[in-house]
């Protein structure tokens, strides 16, 4: 399990929050957040991967020229 990438879980899913609220979802596989910087928390909505690129720029020979 990456620690900085969401937790694929079969759905439908219900989740309890720390303060006690349930997320709910029905779709038949859900993307839980464990980075803590969804804006949709406590579902992935992919931030996790904005801090990955920031730190490893691609090279430039693989970059896409067009
Ligand atoms: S794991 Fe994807 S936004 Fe947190």
């Amino acid at each position: 399990m990456d620690p900085q990438g969401p937790v694929l879980v079969e759905g439908p899913v219900e989740i309890v929050l720390e303060d006690g609220t349930v997320a709910r979802s029905d779709r038949f596989l859900v993307a839980l957040c464990t980075c803590r910087r969804s804006r949709t928390y406590p579902w992935c909505d992919t931030s996790h991967r904005r801090r990955e690129r920031a730190q490893t720029p691609p090279e430039p020979e693989d970059r896409i020229q067009r």
